[in-house]
Formats: C-alpha cells, sequence, structure tokens
C-alpha cells in the first residue's frame, strides 16, 4: 500500500492547558472522523497533518513528532474565520440543509482559501513522490485543486464525512464553483452514501456543466472518480473495550445506580443537527401518553461539548439544558429523575460500558453524514440483547436495516417507536440485532480502508486525458505515407466544429467554396470513400451537398444517402412518440430564453442557444437538461448536451452504427480516417478498432489518437493528404 498522509483539520489530539499547572496538554479528539481515521493511522506508520488546536510547545511538539502527528501552524484570526466561520457557520449548516443558520462572510472564505493553502505548502514539504494523500471533510474542500496544482507525483483522494445536499440546496453557496472545482482535484472522491455522491454529481453537472459517465468525471488534465464507501468502526477495538477492566468496573456502578429501570441511551456531539429539542419531545410524548414509563424508564443522554465559540451551539446548549430540566420537573419526583443529561466526554471504556447497559439507543438526528454511534452500540450489543431506534436521516440507515426507523420531526411516529423499543421481545431484539452485528462487523473500518485505497490505486490506470496536439502539417506527414499506398481508403468528417466552423445561426453555417473544392477532389477518386457524418437533419445536407460526389450520413447516424443517389435511406425504425411532449417543453425553453430556437429534425429535436446571453444561456440548458433526463426516463430517447445545444434524439441511431453499416455494405478498407468534435463523435472514436485514424478538432478529453486546433487546421491537413496521395 501506498504511504498514507491523511489531512484533515483535526488532529486526533487536542492541545489544551492544565489550569493548574498552566502546562500544555493533549486529550484526544471527539466525533467521528477522528473515531474513523486513528486505526488506519496507527496501523499504518503514514502521517497525520491537521490544526492541534493551539501553538505546540517544545515538549507537546516533540510528543506530535513521535506520534507522526504534523501540525499546522495558522494565524488565529485566520483560523477562526476559516473554522467558526466559513466550515461551521457557511458550509456545515447548509450541507445539513439548516440553510436558515447559514452565513456566507466573502472575507471568511478568503481565510478559508488561505488555510486550505496553507495545509497544502505543509504537504509540499513532506510528500514523496508514491504517497497517496488523503484529504478529509469539509473544512478542506480546495486543497485537491490546490495540490494538483502543484505537480506533486502522489495520488489524492478526498473523502467527504458530512452530507453533500442536493443541487438545489448547494446552489444557495455563493462560492459553489470553487468547491465544485477544489474538490474536482482529487483522483478520487468518495462519501458515505451514493445519494451525496449523487447529489454532488448533479451539482457538477447543472453548475459546471461538467457531465459524467457512470461516477467518472473527465477533467482536462485528469479523471476523477466519484465513489460512496460508507464508513466503518474498529470492531475490534470496540469489542476489546467493551469487556475491558474498567468497563466492567463501571458496568457494575451503573447497573446499581440504575436499578431496574430500562435504559433509553443517546450519544451526540451537541449540535444542532443532532435533533436534541426533538428526540426531548418525542420523549416527553411518551411519558405523557404513558405516564406509567416515568418510574420504569432512565433516558440518558450523553452530550458531548462541541463547537463552544459560534452562538449557535450556545443558545443550543441552553435550550436543552432548560427543556430537560422542565421534562424532570413535570415528570420526575425527589428519587427519580426520567432524564440523565451529561454535558461531558468520557473514555471509550466508559462508553462502551453505556452502549452494553443499554436496552434501546436512541439515535435521532435531523440530518447527519453517518452517524458511528449507531454502528458502535451495535458492535457492543454481540448479545443481541439491545434495540436501535434510528433517524432515517442519518447516513447509516442504509446498513442498519433491521433497527427501528423514525422520522424525527414527526414526534407521535418517534415515541411509537420508542415504546415499541421498549417492549419489543428479546427473540425479536436478537432477530433484528445480530442480522446487523455481522454486516458491521464485515464492513469495519479496515475495509474502508481497503475499499478506499484500491479505488485509488485503481484510478491511475483510469487516466485518459486529452490526446497531443498536432500541427495540421505534422499530421498529414505522419497519415501520408498509410494513405498514400492504401488501395481502398474510408475518409469520415464531422461537419460543424471540424470541417466548418460554428456560426451565430446554424443555418448560416453553409459550406465555404475551400470546403466544397476540398470534398469534391476527395469524391472524384475511385479509390476513396467519402462521407460527411453529422448530426444536421438530412434535408439540409442534401440542399448543400447536391452536387457534390460525396456519400452523407445525417441526424447522428439516423438517415444515409450516396453520392448521387436522390432518396435518402433511415438506418433503422423511425419512433416519433416522444416527438411532441419535448417540442412543448422546448417551445417554453425559447419563451423563457430569448436568442434561443428549436431547430426540428425527422428523428431529432435540438434547442440552440448560442446567440442566448451566455450566463443564462449556460444554466437555461444545464436545467434542460436536468428536466429532459428526468422526464424522459425509459423512453427511446438520448439527450445530449453539445456545443451550445441541447439535443434529444431517437435512440438507436448513432454515428458509431451507422460507422458499421459503412464498413458491412463497402469496407473493408486499407486506410480509414474519422474526425469529430462533440460527444457524439466520441461515440464513434470509443466504437472504432485501434488502426483506425481518429482526430479531434479542439482541446480536451477525448478518445481520439490525435487533435488539431480548428476546422481551418482540419482542412489544411485534408489539403495535403489530398497532395501526398496525388504526388
Ligand atoms: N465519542 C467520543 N467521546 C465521547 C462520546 C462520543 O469520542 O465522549 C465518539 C463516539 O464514539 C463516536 C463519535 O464520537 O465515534 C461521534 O461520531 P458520530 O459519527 O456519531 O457523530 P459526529 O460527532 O461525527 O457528528
Ligand atoms: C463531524 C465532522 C468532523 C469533525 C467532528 C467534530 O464528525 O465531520 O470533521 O471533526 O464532527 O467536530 P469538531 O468541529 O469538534 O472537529
Amino acid at each position: 500500500m501506498r504511504r498514507p498522509i491523511l489531512v484533515a483539520n483535526r488532529l486526533p489530539v487536542t492541545i489544551g492547558v492544565d489550569p493548574d499547572t498552566g502546562q500544555q496538554t493533549l486529550t484526544h479528539s471527539v466525533g467521528g472522523l477522528v473515531t474513523g481515521l486513528r486505526p488506519l493511522h496507527e496501523s499504518s506508520g503514514g502521517l497525520w497533518v491537521g490544526y492541534p488546536g493551539a501553538e505546540p510547545d517544545e515538549d507537546v511538539r516533540r510528543q506530535l513528532t513521535e506520534h507522526n502527528l504534523v501540525p499546522v501552524e495558522l494565524d488565529p484570526q485566520d483560523y477562526e474565520d476559516y473554522y467558526e466561520g466559513y466550515s461551521n457557520d457557511a458550509i456545515w449548516p447548509l450541507f445539513h440543509y439548516f440553510t436558515e443558520f447559514g452565513s456566507f462572510v466573502p472575507e471568511q472564505f478568503e481565510a478559508y482559501r488561505r488555510v486550505n493553502q496553507r495545509f497544502a505548502d505543509v504537504i509540499c514539504d513532506l510528500a514523496e513522490p508514491g504517497d497517496a494523500v488523503w484529504v478529509h471533510d469539509y473544512h478542506l474542500m480546495l486543497l485537491p485543486r490546490m495540490l494538483r496544482d502543484r505537480g506533486l507525483d502522489v495520488r489524492i483522494g478526498f473523502f467527504l464525512h458530512i452530507p453533500f445536499p442536493a443541487d438545489e440546496t448547494f446552489r444557495i453557496l455563493p462560492q459553489r464553483v470553487e468547491i465544485l472545482r477544489g474538490l474536482l482535484g482529487a483522483d478520487l472522491i468518495s462519501m458515505h452514501t451514493y445519494d451525496y455522491t449523487y447529489n454532488y454529481l448533479r451539482s457538477v453537472r447543472r453548475i459546471l456543466g461538467i457531465e459524467s459517465q457512470a461516477g467518472t468525471v473527465r477533467m482536462r488534465d485528469h479523471n476523477v472518480r466519484v465513489e460512496a464507501h460508507p464508513l466503518g468502526i474498529d470492531t475490534a477495538e470496540f469489542q476489546e473495550k467493551a469487556y475491558s477492566q474498567n468497563a466492567e468496573r463501571f458496568l457494575t456502578q451503573l447497573k446499581r445506580t440504575i436499578g431496574d429501570r430500562q435504559v433509553i441511551l443517546g450519544v451526540d456531539r451537541l449540535d444542532y443537527t443532532k435533533g436534541l429539542l426533538l428526540k426531548l419531545q418525542a420523549f416527553e410524548r411518551l411519558l405523557e401518553r404513558s405516564p406509567r414509563w416515568a418510574e420504569r424508564v432512565l433516558f440518558m443522554q450523553l452530550a458531548v461539548p462541541t463547537r463552544a465559540g459560534i452562538d449557535t451551539y450556545q443558545d443550543l446548549k441552553s435550550e436543552v439544558e432548560r427543556r430537560v430540566s422542565e421534562i424532570n420537573g413535570i415528570y420526575g419526583s425527589p428519587l427519580l429523575s426520567p432524564i440523565n443529561y451529561l454535558y461531558q466526554t468520557v473514555t471509550q471504556e466508559e462508553l462502551c460500558a453505556l452502549y452494553r447497559v443499554a436496552d434501546v439507543c436512541f439515535v435521532s438526528p435531523v440530518r447527519d453524514g453517518l452517524n458511528l454511534v449507531a454502528k458502535e452500540y451495535v458492535v457492543c450489543r454481540d448479545d443481541g440483547g439491545g434495540a436501535l431506534v434510528i433517524s432515517e436521516f442519518a447516513g447509516a440507515v442504509s446498513e442498519l436495516g433491521e433497527a427501528l426507523r423514525v422520522n424525527p420531526w414527526d414526534i407521535e411516529g418517534t415515541a411509537d417507536q420508542l415504546e415499541r423499543a421498549l417492549e419489543m421481545s428479546l427473540g425479536e431484539r436478537h432477530e433484528r440485532m445480530m442480522p446487523m452485528h455481522s454486516r458491521v462487523i464485515q464492513n469495519d473500518v479496515h475495509r474502508w480502508v481497503r475499499d478506499f485505497m484500491s479505488s485509488l490505486e485503481a484510478t491511475e490506470t483510469e487516466q485518459t486525458g486529452s490526446p497531443p496536439m498536432l500541427e495540421s502539417s505534422i499530421l498529414a506527414e505522419s497519415l501520408a505515407s498509410d494513405f498514400r499506398t492504401a488501395d481502398t481508403s474510408l475518409v469520415m468528417l464531422d461537419y460543424d466544429g471540424s470541417l466548418r466552423e460554428f456560426v451565430d445561426r446554424y443555418e448560416d453555417a453553409v459550406p465555404t467554396k475551400e470546403i466544397l473544392g476540398i470534398l469534391h477532389e476527395y469524391g472524384q477518386r475511385d479509390d476513396v470513400k467519402i462521407f460527411i457524418n453529422s448530426g444536421r437533419d438530412h434535408q439540409t445536407l442534401g440542399e448543400w451537398f447536391d452536387d457534390c460526389p460525396i456519400d452523407l450520413i445525417a441526424e447522428h447516424g439516423a438517415w444515409m444517402k450516396g453520392a448521387g443517389e436522390k432518396e435518402w435511406r433511415l438506418l433503422g425504425v423511425l419512433d416519433t412518440s416522444w416527438k411532441s411532449d419535448v417540442l412543448g417543453l422546448l417551445e417554453d425553453y425559447v419563451n423563457r430564453t430569448p436568442g434561443s430556437r428549436i431547430e426540428e429534425k425527422e428523428t431529432a429535436l435540438a434547442w440552440h442557444y448560442r446567440q442566448t446571453e451566455e450566463t443564462l444561456g449556460n444554466w437555461q440548458a444545464l436545467e434542460l437538461v436536468s428536466v429532459l433526463e428526468n422526464s424522459l426516463r425509459g423512453q427511446p430517447v438520448q439527450v445530449l448536451h453539445g456545443a451550445k445545444v441541447v439535443e434529444i434524439r431517437q435512440q438507436g441511431l448513432t454515428k458509431a452504427r451507422a460507422y458499421d453499416l459503412v464498413i458491412d455494405r463497402f469496407g473493408p478498407f486499407d486506410f480509414e480516417l474519422a474526425t469529430g468534435d462533440d460527444r457524439t463523435d466520441e461515440d464513434l472514436f470509443v466504437h472504432v478498432g485501434t488502426n483506425v485514424h481518429t482526430v479531434k478538432i479542439g482541446s480536451g478529453n477525448s478518445a481520439a489518437k490525435v487533435a488539431v486546433a480548428s476546422p481551418r487546421s482540419l482542412r489544411e491537413m485534408l489539403a495535403a493528404l489530398l497532395r501526398a496521395k496525388a504526388g
């Protein structure tokens, strides 16, 4: 395995100050990220780069180095603006759908950018060729791009520990483009669930206009894989700690305090995403409906201190404390309080003892990237005796199907499930718990690391990038000898954007004299079969090239007509059942988008927006593609987003298929050349054999072997090739 360099805002230890001695101390950091990464760091011998919480003194610096921990030192004001500001006051609330809490302060984003750059500096100093730099979480979303731009010889992975929201929410973020592009610097982006990766890819498409194919985003300089890998826990460690002496001792004490009451346990950082107020409301509702539970159940809620410097967190703390005393006041007695609320952290052994004693674990976030507490509970209840109640808004729910699910906003429904959990027979508890237990054991944190690392490794072999861009004369020279000696040749040319430059109005792109001259010369040769293979409608192509001795393929492979023939041949069965609905939708977009227009073809409809103001046009096009893809799911059509055009065409009639028909009818050929500039030509490039000379017009990723800069270069190349054949 490559040496992993873990990069996260937080190190697994945080610097504090002993109030008695004034000396710096190191305490364990809390939260899912730290729990998840610690085992990898301990076993791999790699480094962990992060902010230690304060400037380390010499002794602490030595301790950090001993443990392979690399502190990133930051200006305190920058840190505040980046951590409390942009990370936790903008991204955190927005990504958890708390849009009303989001505050987007440009200066804080600048600090966020500076801190990300600082991390990049530190990594550049210590990374060695072949390392795997694995960046974690929402604090460092610009870092992957920054690292790529530094040209390090490393693999770059990114894992997001929080949800990625739906594009409708994400697009609120003023710096949405920078954030999306920042992540795309990675070779592999991973998140806990498919929903989150789907949301991310949808935002990439709708906001950046970049399509993905089967989870791969092709960038100019590399490919990016986007995959779901739900984080697991170190199950062996939890099992060991759960039965440690310390845990046993604490368990005995706990049992004494609890008596014969049943225990509902909650363990959450005191964060508004954890839904603590709704949780209390549901518990209160349970007591209200069935007061008998007040004496028979103890609700232990551990609220772990977090982000105390942020106002929303302080307000939440006061509100939670107020509600707890209210409920205890109403339903408690001098001897018993139904809620035992603790604002503190506990050791892992104590936590395991709490899990073991809990009859019900109550996990009810209103939004949570995953939630490790649920998995930890399942592992510690290896006797099958507990019941898990979990929110459908926690990412972990997709792996814990046997748990009782709740919608935390539905107070009545949540109280029902709590009651059901309390009353559940031992048999049913066992039946539900054990399959979850085996699943969590199987998908532990070591497997998570292995899966992520092997996906990161696999990205290496997938890189395609852009083909080399050649001068027309050099390309002609490299093809000349094959072309000259070939007895039979096939030349297949795309038209718009390849042979002919784009113009504002698509109907004005008539062939020039120069183009017609080149085509004539090729067409007159008996040893060359030349095709225009275009997306244009067949009537227009027929009119434009009426006098030209060349063959034509129109509408992206739907029609063919031989040189001199009068009739077009449809290369399939015409299906226009979808057209009237799509036409209605396109007309609506024409009304809403000044300068855009519809082109009707027999097998396709195209919405052109070359003459629309650029920002509006791009935005409307992305929206239209998404609407079409949703509304046409299952229909026999394909939606293509080309150069300033969105095209909807009948499925199955492609340039690649038309090529096959040409080979069947006229082939084989000694020399084959195929050229093109857009998505429909890529279908062809991918499809044809390696002996075909494929040329992309323009820059960018392509499956073509080589590229030329422009239609003019292609024309020059074609003319030079002819001269070579003639001479
Ligand atoms: N945890 C901890 N100290 C405590 C209580 C909990 O370190 O006193 C750990 C707990 O074991 C879990 C993590 O904090 O691994 C919480 O992770 P989770 O995914 O549930 O939520 P997050 O805090 O990441 O939002
Ligand atoms: C969540 C985040 C982590 C973070 C943790 C604790 O799990 O995904 O990145 O470390 O909460 O929050 P804190 O702000 O204390 O690091």
